[in-house]
């Protein structure tokens, strides 16, 4: 049996470093069988809730296409549409979908809600981002940095996250960093370094390990030599649109442009981005904000930088869906598929 039947997923550190590379090599065996059309079905009738309380494109779609393919049937609740906390308490609604389904993607603000939902769950509860954490998230980046550096340990990898440091993706890529020894350098402005709780913890950890987190303001020390960067949107989803302008001059120094990929000394450098990004006008928020504070090139990545690394970024958001396959696999059947 795989010791992650039937277990919840809040967050990264739920699981061990063994557990979190045996959901990565699975990961990548099952994008290997999805392309070779060879894919076996493990979840057929089970059923599956999501239920969303923010937006999403990639997580939503991840879980749900991960589902099909797998023969499970899938309920999006998405926000609005349901009792959820307005008519009906979190523990009523999960005591009742627990007699339903097996398994529950929960998306939302609070990072306690998705607690709570465990707690009185008979199912697997899989946390699809919180204001905390983003679990999920943080697999397909470990599958993407994993297959993108195959002949090295992830204690001999350094990846510098620059701009927002004190978010959902910061945290759990602390988190990454201390489990599997990824050495992590978090490069902003001293108010936007992360939860200090979580960083001393973090680093406690990595210490035993081989790796080493760092938090610098200094972008030049903070991206040198680094095999990544990593970068993120500078306000997230529910923080308050005043909160852009402050934000954009505090961080534009952190933006991912030319200067910063010099800065490394590093011409194979990767970027990863976890999705969306503001790097262009195409978009209504993107179009407004980019104007009313006149930057032209892009926010927190250029769109010339964004372009040149897009292979990489869609990578990542397609790792998406065969970590997300390998997580509900795991958890929902007693099947051991990496020998
Ligand atoms: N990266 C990510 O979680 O994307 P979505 O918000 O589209 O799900
Ligand atoms: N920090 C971002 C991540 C989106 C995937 C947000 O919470 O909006």
């Amino acid at each position: 049996m795989n010791t992650l039947y039937n277990r919840h997923f809040l967050k990264l550190s739920d699981f061990t470093q063994s557990e979190i590379m045996y959901l990565i090599k699975l990961a990548i065996k099952l994008k290997q069988i999805k392309k070779n059309k060879k894919e076996i079905q493990y979840l057929l009738k089970k059923n599956i809730v999501l239920i969303f309380e923010k937006a999403s494109t990639r997580t939503r779609c991840a879980f749900e296409v991960a589902a099909f393919d797998q023969g499970a049937n899938v309920t999006y609740l998405g926000p609005g549409n349901t009792h959820f906390e307005y008519k009906e308490s979190i523990i009523d609604t999960v005591k009742v979908l627990s007699r339903m389904y097996h398994g529950i993607q929960y998306r939302g603000h609070d990072h306690n809600i998705v607690k709570t939902l465990s707690q009185f769950s008979t199912i697997p509860v899989w946390n699809g981002l919180t204001d905390k954490y983003h679990p999920t998230q943080l697999l397909a980046d470990l599958c993407t940095i994993q297959e993108l550096c195959t002949q090295k340990y992830m204690h001999e990898i350094h990846c510098a996250y620059v701009g927002n440091a004190k978010n959902n993706i910061s945290h759990t890529l602390l988190e990454a960093a201390a489990i599997t020894g990824l050495n992590l350098r978090l490069v902003a402005p001293k108010q936007y370094w992360p939860d200090k709780k979580i960083l001393l913890k973090c680093q406690l950890i990595a210490q035993k390990k081989y790796g080493t987190i760092i938090c610098t303001e200094n972008v030049a020390e903070g991206v040198k030599n680094v095999d990544f960067i990593y970068t993120d949107v500078w306000v997230s989803m529910g923080e308050s649109d005043k909160l852009w302008e402050k934000r954009i001059q505090l961080l534009k120094k952190y933006q991912v442009n030319d200067t910063m990929i010099n800065l490394t000394e590093n011409e194979h450098v990767k970027i990863l981005h976890c999705l969306p990004a503001f790097h262009d006008q195409t978009t209504i928020i993107g179009k407004k904000i980019l104007n009313k504070f006149n930057l032209q090139t892009g926010m927190e990545i250029t769109h010339s930088i964004f372009k040149k690394h897009s292979d990489t970024i869609f990578e990542q958001s397609e790792n998406r869906l065969h970590t997300i396959k390998a997580l509900i696999i795991s958890t929902l059947t007693e099947n051991n598929l990496v020998s």
